[in-house]
């Protein structure tokens, strides 16, 4: 099936990197009839995905509260998918997330019940002019219409791609297979695009689950008919979810921790990398255990079955052999089990870092020698996936903070899991096999805090256009 590239907001496919300065906008409503006008007005400012390199561009995400808000019939708002439906701060929902502790919704700035925030707008432009001029217009026009700013979010892009704590990211994506079609990648896993934009087949050979319109409904017409379900359109298409989670980073906190479980600063920039994965220069542990290979910075095409299915060149509890375990995961017995059932829980990922960098020259060796400078730093991180169950959570519970994945006992993801001693259960530790004794850092504190969070839904744009216009029946 063809891709309805100018049906899809541009940061489905795209992440705009052209347009490194942006400012994430949650905004509440008040009126029903003021914010309907709004919505209509800016619903024509969306960027969509058969722009390749827009000016500028503006984004738009809705949350179950905001859709509600909107009006979007009842019989709708119930064929959203349940964890959409209940948010993410529900009670179940915090423990599955492990939201507990210091990252209970509590705690956080914005997303603590599902009706905090209505909707969020995303705008990229190219200079912090142009980014300060769109933000000032779009926030004036939305005060004519008494939609009220909860939080602004500036979010930037750091030197050499890189994450707070020093390392490259974003060097790792799913490849999907309708985007690459007349491209020569050779052997590189490809999948299908409904695994992360709904209206298109997925793994499963089905259609993404997605919200439904019944075709009777006044406006509806615009949308296209949902392939399985006579009589009803397909709100959902060329829409995904996005899944926002605020994570702030303690720096200093990382890099003293990491410091004081090695002898000298080369062995503790071994250690980080252990925990992560990759050298801070991106280059990954399992192609160049021993030291960084700058010619591997942006490598990606490795597993680890073959390669390293004891761990020793790249621990099994790394943050990124337990996001995404490629090829081998101990709980399945062959390689060709493991890739298939990892393809299961893979997500687009879209996040941007937000605050200034510790350090401007973002070399680990100037990290290490820092002080605290009281500032906020951390990621905006957002993905997209169709199925916010079987992708994002199932990699947060299952694999991030389950501390007895891949064979540990209490061990929960070094980077971004949540640590904690509770009731007998011990989520502090992190194994590394080496030979012939392995090694165990424990007490190891959290380095990141969740601070907001939400599910939104990112609709393509008929059915933007569908919910601007849609007047009840
Ligand atoms: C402050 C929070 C985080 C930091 C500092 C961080 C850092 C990193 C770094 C440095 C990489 C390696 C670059 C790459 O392979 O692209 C990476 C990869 C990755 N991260 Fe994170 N991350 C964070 C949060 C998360 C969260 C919340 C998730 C999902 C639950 C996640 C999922 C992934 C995935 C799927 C990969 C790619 C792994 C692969 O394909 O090999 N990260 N992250």
């Amino acid at each position: 099936m063809e891709l309805e590239l100018t049906d899809m907001q541009g940061l489905a496919i795209r992440g705009h990197g052209h347009l490194p300065h942006a400012q994430y906008l949650l905004m509440r409503f008040s009126s029903l009839q003021e914010t309907k006008a709004y919505f209509m007005q800016l619903v024509k400012m969306v960027t969509h995905a058969g722009d390749k390199r827009p000016e500028f561009a503006c984004q738009v995400a809705l949350t179950y509260s905001g859709l509600a808000f909107l009006g979007v019939p009842d019989q709708t708002l119930a064929s959203f998918s349940r964890e959409f439906r209940e948010g993410m701060t529900e009670p179940h929902r915090q423990f599955i997330l492990g939201d507990t502790g210091e990252h209970a919704p509590d705690f956080w700035d914005w997303g603590r019940d599902s009706s905090d925030v209505h909707m969020l707008v995303m705008l990229f432009a190219s200079s912090a002019m142009a980014l300060d001029q769109l933000v000032e217009s779009e926030l004036n026009r939305a005060s004519l219409f008494r939609v009220m700013l909860h939080s602004s979010l500036p979010t930037g892009m750091l030197h050499d791609q890189k994450e707070h704590f020093g390392f490259r990211d974003d060097i790792s994506r799913p490849i999907i297979a309708e985007l690459v079609k007349d491209k020569d990648l050779g052997n590189a896993p490809k999948y299908p695009i409904g695994e992360f934009i709904m209206g298109y087949k997925n793994l499963y050979d089905e259609y993404a689950p997605s919200p439904v319109v019944p075709s009777h409904t006044p406006g509806s017409q615009g949308l296209s008919p949902h392939p399985d379900y006579p009589g009803f359109m397909d709100l959902g298409r060329n829409g995904t979810y996005l899944v926002f989670r605020q994570m702030q980073q303690d720096v200093v906190r990382f890099w003293d921790y990491v410091k004081s479980q090695a002898e000298s600063s080369d062995k503790a920039i071994a250690l980080a990398a252990k925990m992560v994965g990759r050298w801070p220069d991106g280059s990954p542990l399992v192609r160049c255990p021993v030291a960084p290979d700058p010619s591997l910075s942006d490598e990606n095409d490795f597993g680890y079955w073959d390669e390293d299915r004891s761990g020793l060149k790249c621990p099994l509890g790394s943050h990124i052999r337990r996001t995404n375990p490629r090829d081998h995961l101990v709980t399945e017995t062959s390689q060709k089990d493991s890739t298939e059932m990892v393809a299961k829980h893979l997500m687009l990922r879209k996040g941007r870092p937000y605050g200034d960098p510790l350090v401007a020259t973002m070399q680990v060796s100037d990290f290490m020698k820092a002080t605290d400078d009281g500032k906020k730093r951390g990621l905006h991180f957002i993905c997209m996936v169709t199925d916010i169950r079987r992708q994002f959570e199932f990699v947060q519970n299952n694999w991030v903070n389950f501390h007895k994945f891949g064979g540990s006992e209490q061990d929960a993801d070094p980077i971004i899991g949540n640590h904690y001693h509770q009731d007998q259960v011990v989520t502090d530790r992190f194994s590394i096999p080496t030979y012939p004794v392995r090694r165990r850092l424990e007490n190891i504190p959290n380095f990141v805090k969740i601070r907001g969070g939400a599910y939104f839904f990112f609709p393509g744009l008929k059915a933007l256009k569908f919910i601007s216009n849609f007047d009840g029946i």
